[in-house]
């Protein structure tokens, strides 16, 4: 691999790790339901709590807890997905009404102090549709990499000529 490739690509690595424990909240829709990812950096087997919950109309509503007491009428609509690095939550049967700022808070005892807390606006017309997405945005930054060390790649080999 071509120095400023390996460069670049380690500049890319490291800032993704060194970012926030919560690493990216997104949100898009799988047919009729609204599906937030919260990816998070796993390090340890410790055990993790989290809590979805929205916030609309200056009150927190509670979607899918393991911290507090949900809202009965979110929780029987919605389920979370637990693996490696994701929690992912899914609210049925998504709606204007569903609109707001969701949240995704987690803790994971001994790895991190205190809470980490993401937000992320929900609003239905703007929302992509899950399938592809990420994979689009992976292709899209790889391209993009690429494209910003061509020049350097070019001063470099001038350079050395
Ligand atoms: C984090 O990853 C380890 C394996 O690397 C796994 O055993 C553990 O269950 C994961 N933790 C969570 C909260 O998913
Ligand atoms: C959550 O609901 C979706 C859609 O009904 C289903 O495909 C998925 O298996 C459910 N996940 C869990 C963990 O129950
Ligand atoms: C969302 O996050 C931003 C930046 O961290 C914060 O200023 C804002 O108060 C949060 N909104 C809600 C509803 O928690
Ligand atoms: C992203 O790249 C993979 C393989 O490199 C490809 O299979 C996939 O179709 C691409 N996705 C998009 C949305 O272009």
């Amino acid at each position: 691999m071509h120095p400023t490739i390996s460069v670049a690509v380690l500049l890319t690595v490291l800032q993704a790790a060194h970012c926030q424990k919560i690493k990216e909240l997104s949100a898009c829709l799988l047919g009729q339901n609204l599906r937030v990812d919260c990816r998070y950096e796993n390090k340890t087997a410790n055990p993790l709590t989290y809590e979805f919950s929205m916030f609309k109309d200056n009150r927190k509503r509670v979607i899918q807890t393991t911290l507090n007491v949900p809202e009965n009428s979110l929780k029987a609509r919605s389920n979370v997905t637990l693996s490696k690095d994701l929690l992912c939550l899914q609210l049925f049967d998504f709606t204007t009404a569903d609109e707001g700022t969701y949240i995704c808070e987690l803790k994971i005892t001994g790895d991190y102090t205190g809470n980490q807390i993401r937000n992320i606006t929900v609003i239905k017309d703007k929302l992509e549709k899950c399938a592809g997405v990420s994979l689009l945005i992976q292709n899209t930054s790889w391209l993009l990499l690429l494209l910003l060390s061509l020049p350097l790649l070019q001063a470099v080999d001038f350079v050395s000529l």
